[in-house]
């Protein structure tokens, strides 16, 4: 995880590259830094929090490197933050992943003489360039022999002090920017979008030098890579005048969800044809996106499809069970999430792919891609990703049933009423956070579909308001869980046509042993101490879940989080 930017061009590299990470936080804020080139050496600024924190001055130089940090490989503090030198000063370098090899590398470098200062992994890279650019090779020469020698995922930029970057990667995303004589490079397109929107996604095994010009290398040739256009517009990636990214991603959903629906009549006639060809259909994910993997799984089983359903992480261990006949969906915001590729590394079965990203590496590693068309989504908390995800998938069933032009007016309709949702609900969405606030533990339960609401929603109000959270089947509840009840626990209950009546007594034998209750659904019961009404649909998920966003938005808020950066976390999970 960590976002990686460099530039090379004709404008203060620092204010670009600066601007660029803070675009890219959402992939981890541990620390920062940037390194710029020039007069006479490579300058370096980093430190512990995000690049505010390190608050680097404006340097000059029109060519440089930036980083912001989730820690994998040594702790938390200024010294491990990134980029990274070499031994003469004249080499930074920036890197997102984790290098498998470093320890055996480091010994032998130490040997030589090199002298580290970190405990990470990435500084042996400096290190590395830095003996084969003694030998004064090629630039692209020198970096496919530090590529060829390290082993693990990575995507690595690095500045020299005569101006020039040179980039490599495997297993990691890096994207070329390319402009009138200006070259970005960033682990995704938002820190250039405002620049230009001609990428070029580079692929595993190449390695790509930027000065005044870009030249992209495979296995020591030159390649001709063409950019193209990605249509995601930069002013979706900033905050339109609220006051986070979470809240103005909860409430473009009314768009989104649309967005989602007007799926390509082609492109979900193949998705439709992979899934009926199919002899088993596997659905997967992590995160947020597995609970709408598992819901797919609902979705699709209603269409008469056999369904296997599985977080990509434990799936990994069972793919020796998958065979060629069968189908995996992956679902995905990032497109990069580490566990979901390996899992697919490891699938001899073809992959349709859920995802948002454009350009990212399950899109172009998937046989056929439905995109979620959600927009950047910049809160590490999932919300618009997910509920475009449940559009698509929901989208796919009403397909298979025939159903695909009443399903897409369904799913607008379904769309149209969110506004009315968090209008309705919007004091009482206050109150709900202001009463969470002040508790240690809450529990959400949920039948049959109201389970993945009851995982997501828990989902979202711990990654946000830190407060235990755990989300159960209504049914499995009085299996244990009861005994952690005692008085005025909260208990949130999703009460759907399915199961209402098992699901009203789960909430009440949690009422009568203290549990303060609160429900969603669609008929009101006077029981319940909060009551968040939905109106009736045949869509239902996409608007249950949205006030519980916000509602973990809003608990978020009022305790002093803060919401597009929850603690410890990170949006893009590229490590395993
Ligand atoms: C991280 C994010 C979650 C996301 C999960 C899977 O944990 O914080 O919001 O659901 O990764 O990511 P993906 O990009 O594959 O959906």
């Amino acid at each position: 995880m960590c976002g990686i930017v460099g530039y090379n061009g004709d404008r203060k590299a620092s204010e670009i590259v600066y601007r660029g990470l803070k675009k890219l936080e959402y992939r981890g804020y541990d620390s920062a830094g940037i390194a710029t080139a020039g007069n006479p050496t490579v300058k370096v600024e980093k430190g512990e929090g995000t690049i505010d924190d390190v608050s680097p001055e404006k340097k000059d130089g029109t060519s440089g490197v930036g980083h912001t940090r989730w820690a994998t490989h040594g702790g938390v503090n200024d010294t491990n933050a990134h980029p990274h030198r070499d031994c003469t000063g004249d080499i930074a370098v920036v890197h997102n992943g984790i290098i498998n090899n470093y320890e055996e590398l480091k010994e032998k470098l130490e040997n030589r003489g090199h002298e580290f200062k970190s405990e990470t992994d990435t500084e042996v890279i400096p290190h590395l360039l830095e003996e084969q650019l003694e030998d004064e090779k090629p630039l692209h020469e020198a970096a496919q022999n530090v590529a060829d020698t390290i082993e693990g995922s990575y995507a690595v930029v690095a500045v020299l002090d005569t101006g020039e970057l040179v980039a490599f990667k495997n297993e990691s995303p890096l994207a070329l920017g390319v402009a009138d004589e200006e070259f970005f490079l960033a682990s995704d397109v938002t820190p250039f979008l405002e620049h230009t929107d001609e990428a070029i996604f580079l692929e595993d095994g190449e390695v790509i030098t930027l000065n005044g010009d870009y030249q992209i290398f495979q296995n020591g040739e030159e390649v001709d890579r063409e950019p193209r256009k990605v249509d995601w517009d930069a002013e979706e990636a900033c905050k339109e005048g609220h006051e986070h990214f979470m809240e103005k991603e909860i409430k473009e959903q009314p768009q989104t969800v649309k967005k989602a629906a007007f799926q390509d009549e082609t492109d979900m006639k193949e998705a439709v044809k992979m899934v009926e060809d199919a002899e088993t259909v596997y659905l997967t994910g992590c995160g947020t996106a597995s609970f709408a993997a598992s819901l797919g799984a609902k979705y699709l089983r209603e269409a008469d499809v056999e369904v296997v359903t599985e977080q990509s992480h434990e799936l990994e261990y069972r793919t020796d069970e998958i065979n060629e006949d069968d189908l995996v969906i992956a679902v995905s915001q990032s497109g990069e999430t580490a566990d979901l590729l390996s899992t697919l590394d490891d699938s001899p079965a073809p992959t349709l792919a859920v995802v948002n990203v454009v350009g990212s590496t399950l899109a172009r590693q998937s046989e056929h891609t439905l995109f979620v068309n959600a927009g950047p989504e910049i809160g590490v908390a999932s919300t618009k990703a997910f509920t475009a995800q449940i559009a698509v998938l929901k989208l796919v069933q009403y397909a298979l049933q025939d159903e695909l032009e009443e399903g897409r007016r369904s799913i607008l309709e379904t769309a149209e009423k969110l506004d009315e949702v968090l209008r309705k609900n919007e004091g009482l969405m206050d109150d709900i956070s202001s009463y969470l606030q002040e508790k240690n533990h809450v529990f959400t339960i949920g039948r049959d579909k109201g389970h993945e609401m009851a995982q997501e929603a828990a989902l979202k109000l711990k990654e946000l308001s830190y407060i235990h959270v755990e989300g159960f089947p209504g049914g499995e509840f009085k299996h244990g869980n009861l005994a952690l009840i005692e008085e005025g626990v909260p208990v949130i209950s999703f009460l759907k046509d399915t199961g209402y009546e098992d699901a009203i007594s789960n909430t009440l034998e949690a009422k009568s042993r203290g549990a303060d209750i609160i429900g969603v659904g669609s008929e009101p019961v006077d029981k319940f101490r909060f009551f968040i009404e939905i109106p009736k649909d045949p869509n239902s998920e996409i608007l249950e879940i949205v006030p519980f966003q916000m509602i973990a938005y809003l608990t978020s808020v009022k305790k002093g989080n803060d919401p597009d950066k929850p603690r410890n976390l990170a949006k893009s999970v590229t490590v395993k």
